[in-house]
């Protein structure tokens, strides 16, 4: 059992602040919403990561929007193909015809998304499918994703905070910081 006490004392330094994140999310409402303009879109978030982009990126558009939420989580194998994505959560709303934008908090080895978007393609027939991810890392991708809309490139390093967790804990900080694991 994870204890949250000793937990807390391993949150490392700020790799994004609050400031910089509240910048960045306005930023790119404005270019959704340019690129939309007379038209609406259909944001779909990956749960749970993406819970707080999702929300602030929703408020700050100036286009109608809907919201959907699924939860498509993936295992990476010892060998890659061994690795697999499992439909937790399918969407509610109908998205055929639809302008959908895929919202995730961060794209690591690419799985998920690949997953996500081959599977929408092939049983969902939106009009169009784009992604907009928070953070980026490259340096871990095992398959090739189309990213559409970034907010920042970030290190090979374990973050937590603005949604994203460690053992379900750190979601609730409004900073993005470094989660300091024992071996490093
Ligand atoms: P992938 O791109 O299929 O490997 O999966 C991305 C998912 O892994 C994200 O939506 C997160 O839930 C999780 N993830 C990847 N890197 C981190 C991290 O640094 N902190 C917290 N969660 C992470």
């Amino acid at each position: 059992m994870p204890d949250p006490g000793q937990m807390y004392k391993n949150i490392g330094k700020t790799v994004i602040s609050e400031k910089r994140i509240r910048a960045k999310v306005s930023q790119l409402a404005e270019k959704i919403s340019q690129e939309h303009q007379n038209s609406e879109v259909t944001l779909v978030s990956n749960l749970k990561g993406s819970f707080r982009f999702v929300s602030d990126l929703a408020s700050r558009l100036t286009i109608p929007v809907r919201i959907d939420f699924i939860s498509f989580r993936s295992y990476v194998g010892t060998k890659r193909k061994d690795s697999k994505v499992r439909i937790e959560k399918d969407l509610d709303l109908d998205i055929h015809g639809k302008d959908v934008i895929l919202v995730e908090d961060i794209v690591d080895t690419g799985l998920t998304l690949n997953h996500i978007i081959r599977y929408f393609e092939e049983f969902k027939k939106p009009r169009t499918i784009k992604v907009c991810a928070l953070l980026n890392k490259p340096s871990r991708r095992l398959v090739p994703v189309q990213m559409d809309y970034i907010g920042f490139e970030v290190p090979d390093k374990f973050l937590i905070g603005y949604g994203l967790d460690h053992e379900e804990y750190f979601r609730e900080l409004n900073n993005i910081a470094e989660y300091k694991t024992r071996q490093k």
